[in-house]
This record gives structure tokens, C-alpha cells and sequence, in this order.
């Protein structure tokens, strides 16, 4: 990896880390104040926390890394941290908690920031791993932007007349590119021992061979999937894994979260407005075991994450993996649909400027994509700085997304970020591409 200077000398980081803490706050302001106090405390969804513990919760964990790890100061308000505890409270019990009222929780949050920016100026950004290129501080930003996300998945989930607009993505002209691309066999490098703000999952870097393979040139559209479900694919038992096949029959699932049949048409709600679901537009909020079983009835399969991976990273000239596919450049608004700037993924084969050297387009940004494995860690990995980020959600219960949506901000995405969640999970901004063997 090539990293940009910005990434190694310390007054870039220094600024670096001022301004991807000022554009989550800036975020976290707009999700929480776009709504009344009484919604803000509700909750919209089992699934979700109400947006005031979500709000409390970033100051929390900020001054839980910043102010006492980074800065050895004593806790502010100890009495609330096992509320703020994600293990100590599961989602569904989170609005029966003593939680701090919207006007407090903003309070505290803006005070821990108030002391954490102090903390950032002073701080040589070296010495311990923690400190060490910024890291306590970008890991910060991407929290609060991971929870940015959480909030817009809960904005989606609410009823009622919409409370966040955005400008629509730009179409470009159709795409007509070929529908898939051929990845060389060999080995490459997955995952990153250089990049400074990396998660603890995405390290260390290490050789993977990866036989070859082909994989679709853009995520599969809305009209692919309406294809799927107009021959039967929620009805024919041989296109689903085991438990897809029990769940999709247990829940009544019979298309993607959100979409409605109505005169003949699907129409689907996004961000209180109801509209009909736009054909060339990436499918969104689709469970693992759809994304599976759509790729079946394809003739396909998911690509593996290692695929995925080498598919976003390795350019075949210089046989290096790159930060982003389209080389170490950090993401501009020419390169992918992120950040929130949109409340939806842009049309298949948009961004021909943030394509991979083999010419695959849309591997980060408008829809985190579903890959075939499960969230497992890397050889060599060691847990940082605290076991519940990564290590206590290895396993076999949890698949792996990759690429990131328009619902996360550049800070916590790219070519090694890795996502996961459980297989019957919809509600989040999931899509997905497939792939299938190259030639022996
Ligand atoms: C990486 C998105 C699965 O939201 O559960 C937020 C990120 N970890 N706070 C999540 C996270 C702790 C995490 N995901
Ligand atoms: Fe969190």
C-alpha cells in the first residue's frame, strides 16, 4: 500500500482526525434532530435502540477511549456506563432503561467532544499503539459514523411523513458494459497491516491464493431480483439454503424488506415516501439466505470474501493490493456513492471513475454486499483494543458484508473494512453481487 501522506505525518492525522470527528458529530446532530423528543426516546423497532441511547452511547464510548484510555481522566458520570454497554443491555431492552433525556444525552455527549478535542491537540499522535497515527481517534470517528448508520437504518424503520432528505444520485448514461469480469487466479495480499485507523479484523496483512474466478460487473438490480421472484424463487425450496428455506416460510418472505405488490406493480417505502422500486437501481435490504438463494436460481453462487476482496484490491499490473479499487486514493463523490449524501444506492454501473482495474464497479458504496463466508478472523489476528469490536462475533452465525452503503461515511470504508451480521438480517442497507468458477 501506497498511503497517501496525510496518512503518516502527524499534523495530517492530527487534522485528519479533527475533521472526521467534526463530520460525525455533524451527522449524529442531523439524525437526532430531525425528529421530536417522544421519537427520539420511542422505539421504532425490537431490532433497533431508541435514537437518544444510540446518542449517549457515542459520547460514551468517546469518553470511555479518548478521555480515560487516551488521557487517564477519571469517569465523568459512572453511574451511566453499564447503560451505555451494548453486552450489559440487549436492543429490546434498551427503552425500559433510566436512559439520559434527549437534552442531557446532547449535553454530555458535546461535553465529552468539548474535552476530547483538547485531548487530540495535545497528544503527540505516537507512543502507544493506542495513540500511535491517530489510531484511538479515527477508531472513534468510525463508532460514531457505525452508529450514524445504525440511526438511518432506525430513520428507514419508522412510520410516518419522511424526516431526512437528500439530493438524488446523478444518473449517468445506462450501463452496457459486459455483466461480469474474470479475476486471474494466484495469489494476492487480503487485509492490511499499514493502513493507521484499520480495525483490529482487517489485520495483519497475508497471502491468500485465490483460483480464478468470475464475478458481475455491478451489484444485481432491482428488475434481476423482480425476475427472481416472478419465477417462483420464494416458492421452490430447491434454490434455498436449510434454515433460508424455514425462515422465509416461518416470517411469510416473499420479497426484499420494504417492497409491497400493488396494481401490478412493486412499490417500496424508503424514508417515509412510498414509490415504485426502480429497475436499475441496486436491490436493497435483502436477507444472506436471499442473496443465496437468488444466486442459486442464477446459476451462480456468492463470491467468497477472499474474492470479493481480491476482486476490490489487487491490481493484476503491479500485482499490490490497493487501498480503494480504484487505487490509494482517499473516496471523493466521482468515486462512490457514500457518506449519506444520498438516501439511496445509485443506478448499477454508476461511478465508472471508482471502478477496479478489471473494470468491476460499485465494490464500495450504495449497498453493503453479502459475500458467501463466515466472520472469521485472519491468521495472526489479535484482538484491539477490546474483545467485543471483533473477537467475541467470530463464528459461524455471522456472514460477512463487504464494500460498505451509501449510509456509511468514507472514514469507516474500504477495500479491507469488513462487516457481518446474521443471515436473516434485512433491515440494514444489504445487497449483493455474485460470482461463479473460472476456467481450470
Ligand atoms: C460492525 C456494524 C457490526 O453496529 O454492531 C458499533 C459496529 N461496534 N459499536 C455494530 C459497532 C460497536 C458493529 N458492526
Ligand atoms: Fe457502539
Amino acid at each position: 500500500m501506497t498511503a497517501p501522506e496525510s496518512l503518516t505525518d502527524p499534523e495530517s492525522l492530527r487534522e485528519r482526525a479533527l475533521d472526521a470527528l467534526v463530520t460525525a458529530r455533524d451527522r449524529t446532530a442531523l439524525l437526532t434532530s430531525c425528529v421530536d423528543e417522544p421519537e427520539l426516546t420511542a422505539q421504532h423497532s425490537p431490532l433497533m435502540s431508541p435514537l437518544v441511547w444510540d446518542l449517549a452511547h457515542i459520547g460514551n464510548q468517546e469518553e470511555l477511549w479518548l478521555l480515560r484510555a487516551v488521557a487517564g481522566r477519571e469517569p465523568m458520570r459512572p453511574e451511566i456506563d453499564g447503560l451505555y454497554d451494548a453486552f450489559e443491555h440487549p436492543r429490546a431492552e434498551r427503552p425500559t432503561l433510566p436512559l439520559l433525556p434527549p437534552e442531557e444525552a446532547r449535553r454530555y455527549a458535546a461535553d465529552v467532544r468539548g474535552r476530547a478535542l483538547d485531548v487530540l491537540e495535545s497528544s503527540t499522535l505516537r507512543g502507544t499503539r493506542l495513540t500511535e497515527a491517530g489510531f484511538a481517534f479515527g477508531m472513534i470517528a468510525q463508532h460514531e459514523q457505525q452508529h450514524d448508520e445504525t440511526m438511518l437504518i432506525t430513520h428507514q424503520l419508522r412510520r410516518g411523513p419522511a424526516a431526512l432528505t437528500a439530493p438524488d444520485p446523478v444518473a449517468g448514461p445506462p450501463f452496457t458494459g459486459p455483466a461480469e469480469v474474470l479475476v486471474p487466479g494466484g495469489p494476492f495480499t487480503m487485509g492490511t497491516s499499514a493502513e493507521p485507523w484499520s480495525l483490529d479484523n482487517e489485520r495483519p496483512a497475508h497471502q491468500r491464493v485465490v483460483p480464478a474466478f468470475h464475478i458481475d460487473t455491478t451489484p444485481v438490480t432491482n428488475a434481476a431480483y423482480q425476475a427472481f421472484i416472478e419465477d417462483g424463487g420464494y416458492q421452490d425450496a430447491r434454490w434455498w439454503a436449510p434454515g433460508g428455506w424455514d425462515h422465509i416460510r416461518e416470517h411469510a418472505i416473499g420479497a426484499p424488506l420494504y417492497w409491497r405488490r400493488e396494481g401490478g406493480q412493486w412499490l417500496r417505502r424508503r424514508f417515509g415516501v412510498t414509490e415504485v422500486v426502480p429497475p436499475d437501481e441496486p436491490v436493497l435490504h435483502v436477507c444472506w439466505y436471499e442473496a443465496d438463494a437468488y444466486a442459486r436460481w442464477a446459476g451462480r453462487r456468492l463470491p467468497t470474501e477472499a474474492e470479493w476482496e481480491k476482486a476490490a484490491r489487487h491490481d493484476p499490473v503491479s500485482g499490490r493490493s490497493t487501498r480503494y479499487p480504484w487505487g490509494d486514493a482517499d473516496p471523493t463523490p466521482e468515486h462512490a456513492n457514500l457518506g449519506q449524501r444520498h438516501l439511496r444506492p445509485a443506478s448499477a454501473g454508476s461511478y465508472p471513475a471508482g471502478a477496479s482495474p478489471l473494470g468491476v464497479r460499485q465494490l464500495i458504496g450504495d449497498v453493503w454486499e453479502w459475500t458467501a463466508s463466515d466472520f472469521e478472523p485472519y491468521p495472526g489476528f489479535a484482538p484491539f483494543p477490546y474483545k467485543e469490536y471483533s473477537e467475541v462475533f467470530f463464528g459461524s452465525e455471522h456472514k460477512v458484508l463487504r464494500g460498505g452503503s451509501f449510509a456509511v461515511d468514507p472514514v469507516a470504508c474500504r477495500g479491507t473494512f469488513r462487516n457481518w451480521d446474521y443471515p436473516v438480517r434485512r433491515q440494514i442497507f444489504s445487497g449483493f453481487r455474485t460470482a461463479r468458477d473460472g476456467a481450470a
